[in-house]
């Protein structure tokens, strides 16, 4: 048994005692007072997690002893944490918060050209639509953004997304456009990316075919392999620079962000920038029992860790961020989804499945799983005070459902309550257990003032350093992604095999699928 595992099975035996939900909000008169934090528009309610006030404390105390605060320190101060690629960690940097003076210097300079090129675009009219070609970091981010942007509704541009290799994603981005008003930003790190290059060729062909050798004009690259755009035949000046410090996840504050900053002006993007560095500000900080990101982190720890759920539900009540939980995904899973510590040893229970869909749609869905499902999944609820839609019986209802989730998996419906309801019914003995909900089911709900993109910037922010958080207690490194190599490269070859209609040393199964794709009749 690991150190941390031992740990961990020291912090069951306070599980065990105190982790009746609405026990514990009799138990604990300043309950609410002790669980909800708020920072800037933000507010965070954690008094429906099933732990104590007590509990609390000693996981605060196991966190500390992980070398958090350490950590943290070493973060902002541009250390080498991502210790396996050998490289700094420093997306907050991009915010104007951590990393040395040469970082801020290149971070401004670059904040600095979006911004006037962004202005440049808005301001000729002669672009009508962007078409934003990446994926995973160099999609996930934007993609969020844009439609959460949408609620400031400064929108100048149209904003088209292409991401996945099935050409249906590269034929509904450019379906009716026109190529002659239609700017295209290649946005990929490494610039590496099959998915990315082969629909940044074809785009590229969409526009020759209109334009001739004027196509150049309209394609934009924004990378950290500056030298691989170079070689695509991007022309210097339309490459936009990141560094091989801000990890893809974490990308879309920098120049990966620029079609935003197109689409929507310089000035919504400041203010994103501005929502997450005063996120950046509280984490870095405030002390660990005060700290936002801290708080979220330990309460996933507990459900992980100590009373063992294996999957975090992530629930939008709006609509303008109902990519939150894919976001997520990416986020939590590629940064935490690891077997190995640090040190190379077993790292035990890491990441959870991370999940989720707008509500109130999944409550049409997957709540019944939610409700009475074994074991069922904490939830974060994540709702907007503001009705941002001019329908304000729309909002009311959609916040009524919001709360009455949260307040329907913690109290649950006890058979005693179902039996009275059923009354004389002769097969009430077997419906009782069936419209019983046992209830006592965790959730945190965090609120924002407004839609803002301030806020959003906030909001993301808080999870980007919960992830920073729970990497340090997990001991594993967040910042690599070696899990999606090893995928990549099969598929390489499998591919150029394809090409060529041959089957190389493969196992039977995956042989006879590659027969069946060449229109050989299935053995
Ligand atoms: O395959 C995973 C990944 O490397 C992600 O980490 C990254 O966000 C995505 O692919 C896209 O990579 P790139 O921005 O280099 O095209």
């Amino acid at each position: 048994m690991t150190d941390r595992s031992a740990q961990f099975a020291k912090l069951k035996t306070l599980a065990g005692s105190a982790s009746n939900i609405a026990q514990l909000f009799e138990n604990e008169p300043d309950r609410l007072e002790n669980f909800v934090m708020c920072e800037g528009p933000l507010r965070a309610d954690f008094s429906k997690q099933a732990i104590s006030k007590e509990a609390l404390d000693a996981l605060l105390s196991f966190a500390a002893g992980c070398h958090l605060e350490e950590w943290r320190a070493k973060l902002f101060a541009g250390d080498t944490v991502n210790t396996s690629e050998n490289r700094a960690v420093l997306h907050m940097a991009l915010r104007g918060v951590g990393g040395s003076g040469s970082v801020q210097e290149v971070v401004a300079a670059m904040r600095e050209k979006m911004a006037s090129f962004a202005k440049k675009i808005r301001s000729e009219g002669r672009y009508k639509s962007v078409v934003h070609i990446g994926i995973g970091g160099s999609d996930l981010g934007p993609r969020l953004v844009a439609d959460g942007f949408g609620a400031a509704g400064e929108q100048s541009l149209e904003l088209r997304f292409a991401e996945n290799v099935d050409g249906a994603s590269m034929n509904d981005a450019l379906a009716g456009l026109d190529p002659a008003s239609t700017l295209v930003v290649v946005v990929s790190k490494s610039f590496t990316t099959q998915e990315t290059r082969m629909n940044a060729e074809a785009a590229r062909e969409w526009l020759a075919d209109a334009l001739g050798n004027k196509a150049g004009d309209n394609f934009i690259a924004v990378t950290a392999n500056r030298e691989g755009a170079e070689s695509f035949d991007i022309p210097s000046d339309q490459i936009f620079d990141f560094w091989d410090w801000v990890g893809g996840r974490y990308s879309v504050w920098s120049a990966v962000g620029l079609s935003l900053q197109i689409a929507f002006g310089p000035k919504v993007f400041d203010a994103f920038l501005k929502g997450a560095a005063r996120m950046d500000m509280h984490f870095r900080d405030q002390p660990l029992q005060e700290n936002l990101p801290v708080m979220l982190a330990l309460a996933g720890i507990w459900n992980r860790n100590v009373l063992g759920y294996s999957s975090q539900a992530v629930i939008p009540y709006a609509r303008r961020i109902r990519k939150f939980s894919a976001f997520l995904q990416q986020l939590e899973m590629e940064s935490n989804g690891k077997g190995a510590t640090r040190d190379g040893e077993d790292a035990g229970l890491t990441c959870p499945i991370i999940w989720g869909d707008e509500g109130t749609n999944g409550q049409h869905a997957f709540f019944q799983w939610l409700h009475q499902g074994t074991p069922g999944a904490p939830v974060d609820f994540v709702a907007v005070l503001k009705d941002h839609e001019s329908r304000p019986a729309h909002h009311a209802a959609l916040l009524a459902n919001c709360f009455a989730q949260s307040e329907a998996l913690m109290l649950g419906k006890s058979a005693d309550v179902v039996r009275t309801e059923l009354e004389d019914r002769p097969d009430a003995e077997a419906i009782i257990p069936q419209k019983t909900f046992p209830g006592n089911r965790p959730s945190t709900t965090i609120t924002l003032d407004e839609l803002s993109p301030f806020a959003l910037g906030h909001l993301i922010a808080l999870y980007e350093h919960k992830v920073f958080v729970q990497g340090v207690i997990w001991n594993v490194n967040s910042f690599d992604q070696w899990g999606v190599e090893l995928g990549k490269v099969l598929a390489k070859t499998i591919l150029s095999e394809m090409d060529k209609g041959q089957t190389g040393a493969h196992d039977p199964s995956t042989a006879a699928l590659m027969a069946l794709a060449r229109g050989d009749k299935p053995s």
